[in-house]
């Protein structure tokens, strides 16, 4: 959700090379890109990074380098994608990107026409900028930082920029940002090093540095080329404590793969083991401290967004067929007001900053009768907000994550959270998941019938219990990748009315972990009525006694299991149809990696 970026460095650098740096961060929005530097500079152009790249002089022109710059990549929420609606946005000598949402832009912007202010884009974020430019002329820009933040109402990480003036400002309050230091310099400080990367994640510096400070809510920033000051909402300085992180460092290519999602699919074996060992080692403190902590809960309520509220739902089966009184809700149906006393939640998210699960947490940590209400985290970019304000946090190390679909963190995902079931007695009936096995498998089926699936409108997904969740993936995935719609629904429900959109030749996807799965009966049901039906089963067809155009045999198992695999041979399908479509696989039109907005 709209990457920003700044850089201040000792040394002179191009703007070719600041927005080389922004690609790193493409995945967080794709409408707009723009950058501008202390010597004046501007540029902004509707479209891809690279798009952007292509249109800036090359680095010999003496306006295109700078030892102060900011850029941004926009996923557009106030106004159209529009190069006026780009960021940055500049008022006189002030510059400023931003991400998030300010709630009372109209009533600042209506003072600050009052005042004379000439507003020229339809967003929220231009307000900054005019509000900042009050305070051009004074010797520095503290006073208008501590202003900004009294002022402002809403969502900000926010990097402001004057004219001839080599610092950056940074403000932040609920959307994330961080600072990257590197080179050498001060280790308990961060004065004296090389240059200063302020950014939305790690990864647009994780290549440069393994040094970062994490910005918390209402404190700001002043960065020079010598250094870095951390203040509060009052501009009381704030000891500034870099931390050491560990992330990856490759440039973000897909090496010989076409396409980031399929080598991301293809990572998930790895990725899954490294966890295993991961888990049984590094982290295996922080395991047993969320084992224990979910042994003196009452209830276990799992929350997260889009494909993380999928890995929460199958979460709820592990965890209740372990015998533990488990609950799975999308972050946005859970008020704070339903967590009660004893109550462990638990946070799933790739991101770790996904904005709706959030303020929930956040509502939750707030209440004065919180108590013993613990609060768990179990995401993938480490030092993320929601990491940071868990009680216990468990890493689920699937790595950089490029493709905005979801494909290796939710299996990770599953990984942990059957290894949390485990520990609570349920039967898993693989040490090791074969999971290389289900893509190698799944792989040309998926192919096969891409050709076929891309050719229709609609398409159903059908599972059962613990293979319900897997479904619902199954749909998510199809949809955001190739925009074809997909429903995922309970198999049972299907006979309650969506049968009547059932006709011939409608594709039918269904998740069978068995032949004694109630689902069969559903596929029955629907191949009686002229559909084709896809099947994605741990038995082969004449078991199950089952039509079925094209079968995904995966490997028999758990029910969990078996939904894992299934959620693994929709990844696949929604890639070859995406494919077959020739979509913008990796960035889907409208969407954006780690929904940092309300
Ligand atoms: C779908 C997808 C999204 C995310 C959702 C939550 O492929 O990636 O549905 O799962 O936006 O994001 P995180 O997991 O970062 O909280």
């Amino acid at each position: 959700m709209c990457g920003i970026l700044g850089m201040v460095s000792k040394d002179s650098f191009s703007v070719r090379e600041l927005v080389s740096r922004l690609q790193r961060l493409e995945y967080r929005g794709y409408d707009s890109a723009g950058c501008a530097t202390a010597e004046g500079f501007l540029r902004r152009k509707v479209g891809s990074i690279s798009g952007f790249l292509a249109s800036l002089p090359e680095d010999a022109a003496p306006d295109a380098t700078t030892c102060a710059a900011i850029a941004h990549t926009r996923w557009a929420t106030h106004g159209g994608i529009a190069e006026q609606n780009a960021h940055p946005h500049c008022a006189g000598d002030v510059c400023i990107v931003h991400n998030g949402i300010i709630e009372n832009f109209l009533e600042l912007k209506e003072e600050l026409e009052l005042k004379g202010a000439i507003f020229r884009s339809e967003t929220d974020s231009e307000v900054i900028a005019h509000f900042l430019q009050q305070y051009a002329a004074e010797p520095d820009l503290h006073k208008g930082m501590q202003d900004l933040m009294e002022r402002l109402h809403g969502t900000y990480a926010i990097i402001a920029l004057r004219k001839g003036d080599p610092r950056l400002w940074v403000a932040k309050k609920d959307s994330p940002v961080v600072l990257g230091i590197v080179g050498s310099g001060g280790s308990a400080s961060a004065d004296g090093y090389s240059s200063y990367i302020v950014s939305s994640d790690i990864f647009a510096f994780s290549d440069l540095t393994r040094k970062a400070v994490f910005l918390e809510d209402f404190q700001y920033l002043m960065i020079d080329a010598k250094s870095a000051r951390l203040y509060d909402r009052k501009g009381k300085q704030l000891p500034v404590k870099p931390k050491e992180f560990h992330w990856e460092s490759h440039n973000g290519g897909k090496m010989h793969y076409e396409h980031h999602m399929i080598k991301e699919i293809y990572e998930v074996p790895d990725v899954a083991r490294n966890l295993e060992e991961s888990l049984a080692g590094p982290q295996a403190a922080s395991l047993s401290r969320m084992i224990s902590l979910l042994r003196e809960s009452s209830r276990i309520i799992l929350l997260g967004s889009g494909t993380s509220y999928h890995a929460a739902l199958l979460g709820r089966h592990l965890l209740t067929a372990a015998g533990l009184d488990a609950y799975a809700y999308a972050s946005t149906d859970f008020d704070a007001s339903m967590a009660r006393s004893h109550d462990a939640i638990i946070a799933i998210s790739q991101s770790g900053e996904t904005m709706d699960l959030l303020v929930t947490l956040k509502a939750i940590a707030a209440r004065p009768d919180r108590g013993d209400i613990r609060i768990m985290g179990l995401v993938n970019v480490p030092h993320s907000s929601i990491e940071r304000m868990a009680d216990c946090c468990i890493r689920v190390e699937a790595g950089q994550e490029v493709c905005v679909a979801a494909t290796k963190s939710f299996a990770n995902q599953i990984v942990a959270l059957l290894t949390l079931a485990k520990a609570f007695g349920f039967k898993t009936t693989y040490a090791r998941l074969p999971l290389a096995e289900v893509i190698e498998q799944a792989e040309p089926v998926a192919q096969e019938i891409a050709p076929w699936l891309a050719s229709k409108q609609s398409m159903y997904i059908i599972g059962a219990g613990a293979c319900y969740p897997a479904a619902m993936e199954m749909a998510l995935k199809i949809k955001e990748v190739s925009y074809i719609h997909a429903e995922g629904m309970l198999a049972g429900e299907l006979k309650h009315g969506t049968l009547a959109l059932i006709e011939k030749d409608v594709p039918v996807i269904a998740i069978i972990p068995d032949a004694k799965s109630h689902t069969v009966s559903s596929v029955k049901e629907v191949e009686a009525r002229g559909a084709s039906s896809v099947l994605v089963a741990g038995a082969d067809k004449a078991e199950l006694g089952l039509k079925g155009k094209a079968l995904f045999r995966v490997p028999a198992g758990s029910d969990a299991e078996v939904s894992l695999f299934a959620a693994i041979c929709g990844q696949l399908i929604a890639y070859y149809t995406a494919k077959h479509l020739d979509r913008p696989i990796d960035k889907p039109r409208n969407l954006a990696k780690s929904v940092t907005v309300l």
